[in-house]
């Protein structure tokens, strides 16, 4: 178990390289099962989500290797209906694609109930709902979900989403893929991963239109075949550098964006005094000398993402001024306000609403990674407190960060991998010295 040591009054100047989208790769790993043929992927973050996946695939029969750093070529020509390994399945929350991977390719899927981050109850129903009406019988039982085309094969429907859910409308998408006829789906999610992924299924021969606005219509396919794509950008990476480099005053190029899917955090951070630059591929981000205090709401895309309010937050942390921040996405996204308070923060929350009074010098302490934005989070807060912040727990930013450690350090930051077994090993060591 490795932890984060982070000595704090940081700040970070330089440039950075954001990697290929998270929660695009975690869909695009398993629409590879669909594929007859090759398919060779570039920018794939190298994350622990993306290798747990790739590792699932190759024990489903698939040949990947990497081409290099970033670029894997999967084959899942010659995959096979078989069961899963549940341990990795359980462990991620992108396992729910398989679902509706292996019913498009094997017209069944077993897996486990998806993992993940812990924001409190997150159901899947409207992923249900959606195979259901493609005609597939979807059984959740003692941890498992057992799904199961009725003929053998899915056929088109017309689909709407009680709730706007990212994992739905992608799990819709591919279960339709390769389904008999017409999809639809109505008041899907928007988010700039979908279009990913549509791009991705229509460069293999699928045919999906309107990926981006909320209603998606997939028109059903006879099979799919190999080719290359580059995955997008990781939105919430760049959002949490951008945050990063502002909270700590510091003045970063973050290179590698896509800045219109970055303008819902752009435009909150301009509030805050910072300077958003846009240019090309990149935004300069430049801190404020005082931050002032903001209101923000999450809310799906175009909104500002639920996956940015710990980073947010513990920005608000420093600013000025009493800051309101809404949770919209989520019921339970806090839990992580505790370990800032560890620190010294003023957050009082109640229900989906958490009120940051600012301006107060954190001081470092040991804290944990809750999940994996909330993680981000505290290194953060660690970057901008005075003294040394320990951070725990560190496996979830590891789930959904390449090599975070790396680019802050390259960035002017002051944090160290601990391994926790090597320090009791040595402790012990000393201690058995000692007699
Ligand atoms: C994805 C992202 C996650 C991000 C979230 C919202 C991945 C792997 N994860 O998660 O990082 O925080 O989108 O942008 O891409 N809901 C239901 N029933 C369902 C599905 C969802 O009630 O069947 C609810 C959820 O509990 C939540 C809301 O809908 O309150 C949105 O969830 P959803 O968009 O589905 O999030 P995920 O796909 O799980």
């Amino acid at each position: 178990m490795e932890k984060y040591v982070i000595h704090g009054g940081t700040t970070l100047h330089g440039e950075v390289e954001i990697s290929g989208a998270k929660n695009a790769a975690v869909a695009i790993i398993p629409a590879a099962l669909m594929v007859d043929g090759v398919c060779v992927i570039e920018n794939m973050p190298q994350i622990s989500d993306t290798e747990m996946l790739l590792t699932i695939l190759r024990e489903l029969g698939a040949k990947i290797r990497y081409l290099n750093r970033s670029t894997v070529e999967i084959d899942c020509t010659n995959v096979w209906m078989q069961d899963a390994p549940y341990d990795l399945m359980r462990k991620i929350r992108a396992s729910y694609y398989l679902i509706g991977a292996m019913l498009g390719r094997f017209g069944h899927a077993k897996t486990t109930m998806p993992g993940g981050c812990n924001f409190g109850v997150r159901p899947i129903d409207q992923h249900i709902k959606g195979m259901n009406a493609l005609g597939a019988d979807v059984d959740v039982k003692s941890g498992f979900v057992y799904a199961d085309a009725r003929d053998g094969k899915l056929h088109g429907a017309r689909i709407y989403l009680d709730k706007v859910s990212v994992g739905a409308t992608m799990n819709i998408i591919l279960a339709a893929t390769l389904a008999q006829g017409r999809t639809i789906i109505e008041n899907a999610a928007r988010e700039p991963h979908i279009v990913d992924l549509a791009n991705f299924l229509n460069s293999m021969g699928a045919d999906i239109r309107g990926a981006g606005t909320d209603t998606v219509k997939v028109n059903g396919v006879e099979r799919l075949h190999g080719g290359s794509y580059a995955i997008i950008p990781d939105q919430i990476e760049a959002g949490t550098y951008m945050v990063a480099a502002a909270a700590t005053g510091g003045e970063v190029l973050i290179k590698n964006v896509i800045p219109r899917h970055l303008e819902c955090i752009s435009a909150k951070l301009r509030e805050t005094g910072t300077i958003v630059l846009e240019n090309g591929d990149t935004v300069l981000v430049k801190g404020a000398s005082a931050l002032r205090k903001i209101n923000v709401k999450t809310l799906p895309y175009p909104g500002f993402p639920t996956d940015m309010q710990p980073p947010m937050c513990a920005l608000l942390c420093v600013a000025n001024g009493t800051s309101v921040i809404t949770e919209g996405v989520y019921d339970n996204r806090y839990k992580y306000v505790n370990e800032l308070r560890k620190m010294g923060a003023e957050i009082q929350v109640d229900g989906r609403v958490a009120v940051v009074e600012g301006g107060k010098r954190l001081s470092g302490a040991p804290v944990t990674a809750c999940d994996l934005r909330a993680g981000a989070a505290m290194v953060i807060a660690g970057m901008c407190a005075a003294g040394t912040t320990v951070v725990e727990d560190v496996r979830f930013i590891e789930r959904g960060y390449e090599n975070f450690v790396g680019k802050l350090n390259a960035l002017g930051a002051d944090i160290h991998i601990v391994d926790e077994a090597e320090e009791t090993d040595g402790r012990e060591k000393i201690l058995s010295i000692m007699g």
